[in-house]
């Protein structure tokens, strides 16, 4: 029997001109830090409709450095939904700063409003310094009904769209651009671009923003914290040689910072994918509305989670919700007879306040929409490689794992 091609949950796709792209670099002068980085992040810029791009190594160190440009230390505390990977709350912890999980909508894995309302009644002892809503799948949060609120707390946002390059926000009053990345309704924005997310630098991650002297100082913390601009010196005069001269080796640290740069070969091969984004998500698009078609068959066992209204998701995964306790089968079973048939699939993700490091840190929770979103969701293959007949594979096999036929 002639074993059938396995299809991934996610996959990359790289072609020769990405190739080529990454070929130059290795060519040239650089693999470091060199044009190739500041090529890709006004590119980045560029597409996303914010004025800066800041890139680094990977979507948890742009969460990181993030909160470390906003200040965020040890007395703090950041609102995190608990359906997210367990970067978003751990940058938080990084800082030394404390987590507030949020509960997110059963249907969706997304923080509403409402949700960050609720989160905050519980926040008694504690004033909340930062928000971080999460995109979750491709899908943008509520982003204008988020800011309402956390701007009457006087709250910070930092948006986690490591699922969300190439998303549209719904339209909103006075904005023309609706991107997620133009930081309309954010102070922050971060991506990541590890092979399985829209663009693959191998690894990597970037940060978006409006603000220039917070750019300036993101460049800072992500280069060990060395400051270069003289104007910025805490001893000047060691700047500077007997003739009054700026040496030009000096720099200075004044904060403990990480090394989190993105190199040349990550950046050109980021910029190349970038450029072709847009129709990989179309193509996404193509898959997931094939999906929808065929899932409709085997509803009400299995639904699509809820769309955001107006909002054109970037389609990184395409989650389902399985009604496994009426199809009287447990998810192992299922994504083992998935697995049988060649078929990856995957769960995004166990709820974060269930994590053993942070049941130890803050006990047991109650998110009972975090609990329930998580009891059903799973991520079936999506990729812009994936043929039409891979779709048509996994439902059926799907419909013969629930039905037997
Ligand atoms: C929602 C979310 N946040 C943060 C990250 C961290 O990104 P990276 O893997 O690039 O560090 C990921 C990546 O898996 C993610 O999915």
């Amino acid at each position: 029997m002639m074993t059938k091609e396995f299809l991934p949950y996610s996959c990359h796709s790289v072609d020769e001109a990405d190739i080529d792209a990454v070929t130059d670099v290795l060519k040239s002068d650089f693999l470091t830090t060199g044009p190739a980085v500041a090529a890709f992040e006004d590119s980045l810029a560029n597409y996303v409709g914010a004025d800066f791009a800041i890139a680094c190594s990977s979507g948890t160190a742009a969460l990181h450095l993030a909160l470390l440009a906003m200040g965020v230390g040890a007395d703090d505390t950041v609102i995190v939904p608990s359906v997210t990977f367990v970067a978003t709350a751990n940058a938080a912890r990084f800082c030394g700063a404390e987590v507030l999980f949020s509960d997110v909508c059963p249907e969706s894995g997304l923080m509403t409003a409402d949700h960050l309302e609720e989160t905050l009644t519980r926040a008694t002892s504690v004033k909340p310094a930062v928000v971080i809503p999460v995109h979750l799948t491709g899908q943008t949060a509520s982003m204008e009904n988020i800011h309402t609120v956390a701007e009457s707390h006087n709250i910070r946002i930092l948006e986690d769209a490591c699922h969300a390059l190439g998303a549209e926000k719904p339209p909103s009053s006075g904005h023309t651009n609706s991107r997620i990345g133009d930081c309309q309704h954010s102070q922050m924005c971060v991506f990541s671009f590890n092979p399985v997310k829209s663009i693959a630098a191998g690894e990597g991650g970037a940060l978006t923003l409006n603000d220039e002297a917070s750019a300036s100082r993101l460049r800072e913390l992500r280069n060990h914290g060395l400051v270069h601009d003289p104007a910025k010196h805490v001893f000047p005069e060691m700047a500077i040689d007997d003739q009054g001269d700026p040496n030009a080796w000096y720099y200075e640290t004044n904060t403990l910072a990480p090394n989190y740069r993105l190199n040349s070969l990550s950046c050109a091969l980021a910029k190349s994918q970038l450029s072709k984004l847009d129709s990989r998500i179309q193509r996404r698009r193509e898959l997931a509305e094939l999906y929808d078609t065929l899932l409709s068959e085997l509803s009400p066992l299995v639904k699509p989670i809820t769309r955001t209204a107006n909002c054109a998701s970037a389609w990184h995964l395409y989650s389902v919700l399985i009604d496994f306790s009426a199809a009287e089968m447990s998810r192992n079973a299922f994504m083992d007879g998935l697995k049988k048939e060649n078929i990856g699939s995957q769960v995004h993700y166990i709820p974060v306040h269930k994590q053993p490091y942070y049941v130890e840190r803050y006990g047991e929770i109650s998110l009972p929409g975090a609990d329930q979103y998580y009891k059903r969701t799973l991520s079936l293959p999506l990729f812009p490689g994936m043929q039409n007949e891979g779709v048509v594979r996994v439902v059926e096999t799907m419909r013969k794992i629930l039905f037997g036929n």
